[in-house]
């Protein structure tokens, strides 16, 4: 049945089309998201556009994350220095960085959640084509709307940091391993990153956001990034109602990552 689904990907079809042939995935979104299914790269579209649709997006801060405020001066980018934010969603924390002096360079694939940012922002953003993917920008800020998984080194020329918050814990497990082999293709070398990510048993919660032990990040990326964990916040602490969805243990954990 997947496999008969995946053939018909060139038909017309419309979104609603799509959705509805998809329910299964995302219904048991932890089973299926991107992993067994092979249409992933498509469920995994139709999965976030949905959520911004129906505004499911508890993820968006309303404020500047905080891990970036107290942790951004030790990637040491100098102002002017091309900052790549990859899952963008619509978050302030683009603005926070521009105002840093940096180019922001963003990637969103809901076109929606784009919109959005610069929408609220009331900024009207330039468009332009560039290798499968539209280029938004204005005010400092670039947004690539497209897959991720579509960027290539080219788009990504001239970056010297990046920032990863509520981006890898959105990827299931095996869509991380090629989110992280992706990121190293595309970064140049030396490309410094804060990253943030959440560590609690996964069998207490579905994601996203997805847990990710710090072992798995040290036995799987280490050969493409230097890795120095930084600080490691209980969440369980401050936040009651990550005991209420059943969480034993929570942490936030943010990472210095350098492309070697
Ligand atoms: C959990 S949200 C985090 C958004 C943002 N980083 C933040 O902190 O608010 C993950 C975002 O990644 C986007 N996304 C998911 N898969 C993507 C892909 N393959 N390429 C680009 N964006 C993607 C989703 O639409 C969603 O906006």
């Amino acid at each position: 049945m997947i496999v008969a689904e995946a053939l018909s990907i060139g038909s017309k079809k419309t979104n609603r089309d799509r959705r509805s042939r998809h329910r299964h995935s995302l219904l048991e979104v932890g089973v299926h998201y991107g992993v067994e299914c092979g249409r992933c790269k498509l469920v995994e579209k139709v999965f976030w556009e949905d959520r911004w649709d129906e505004e499911r997006i508890g993820f968006h801060q309303s404020v500047f994350n905080e891990y970036l405020l107290q942790f951004w001066p030790q990637v040491g980018a100098p102002e002017g220095a091309k900052v790549f934010v990859p899952l963008c969603g619509k978050t302030l924390d683009l603005h926070w960085l521009q105002q840093q002096g940096h180019k922001v360079l963003g990637n969103e694939v809901v076109d929606k959640a784009v919109d959005d940012f610069f929408r609220e922002a009331d900024l009207q953003p330039t468009r332009e084509e560039q290798g499968g993917v539209t280029a938004l920008e204005a005010k400092g800020i670039c947004i690539l709307l497209g897959d991720f998984f579509d960027l290539t080194a080219e788009h990504l020329e001239g970056v010297t940091a990046w920032y990863d918050r509520a981006a890898q814990v959105a990827l299931p497990p095996e869509t991380r391993k090629r989110y992280y082999a992706h990121l190293h293709s595309i970064l140049p070398a030396g490309a410094v990153g804060l990253s943030l990510a959440f560590e609690y048993p996964q069998e207490e919660m579905p994601g996203p956001p997805f847990s990710i032990e710090e072992s798995e990040i040290r036995k799987h990326y280490a050969d493409g990034f230097k890795i120095e964990l930084v600080g490691r916040r209980d969440r369980l602490a401050f936040e009651p109602t990550l005991k209420e969805k059943g969480l034993s243990r929570a942490n936030e954990v943010i990472y210095l990552m350098e492309r070697i």
